[in-house]
């Protein structure tokens, strides 16, 4: 069986996500998503929610899982058995970033290749951080991210920003 993981912050998912997501779920197996713990930042969504905005937009596809992951992308993908990475490329900014961490990955475990997707078209453009910064100002993100999680975007949002107001932040 070919297990194939796609690692990323996912926060929150987007449809450039979803698109990839569709996509790799076609060429493995199995595709475990997997939700990084601990990132440089503090995400706009806990682990726990980002895992459940991602179930629930991928309730249809049989052959995907999703998990949340601490520490080397190649000690989870050890762990699950697997033998591919999936990146998503957007655009040739991207590529110098996701190669370097490719050829690390391949170094760490020669086990694992990564594989990576071109972005469709449409959603080149997309970006979670984008979508966070839209939300924040209360401008329409429907076009970015699944509908079933829009509302969750806009009460996280929410919330942050009048968290900022209480504690004298802006
Ligand atoms: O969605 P992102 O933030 O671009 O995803 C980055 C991710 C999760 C793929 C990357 O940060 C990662 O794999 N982190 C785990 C630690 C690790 O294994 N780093 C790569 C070796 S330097």
């Amino acid at each position: 069986m070919r297990i194939g993981i796609y690692p990323g912050s996912f926060d929150p998912v987007t449809q450039g996500h979803l698109d990839i997501i569709l996509r790799a779920s076609k060429l493995v197996d199995k595709l475990i998503i997997g939700v990084l713990i601990n990132g440089a930042k503090k995400p706009m969504f806990s682990m726990e929610e980002r895992v459940e905005l991602i179930r629930r937009v991928t309730k249809d596809l049989p052959n995907v899982e999703v998990e949340g992951f601490d520490g080397l992308l190649v000690d989870f993908a050890q762990q699950k058995g697997a033998s591919v990475l999936v990146r998503g490329l957007r655009a040739v900014t991207d590529f110098e970033y996701e190669l370097q961490i490719a050829q690390t990955n391949h170094k760490l475990n020669p086990l694992v290749d990564t594989i990576f997707l071109t972005t469709s078209v449409e959603y080149s453009y997309v970006s979670s951080s984008i979508v966070r910064e839209i939300a924040s100002y209360g401008g329409d993100i429907s076009q970015f991210v699944p509908e079933s999680i829009v509302d969750d975007i806009y009460k996280k949002a929410g919330e942050d920003k009048s968290s900022a107001r209480i504690s004298g932040r802006n």
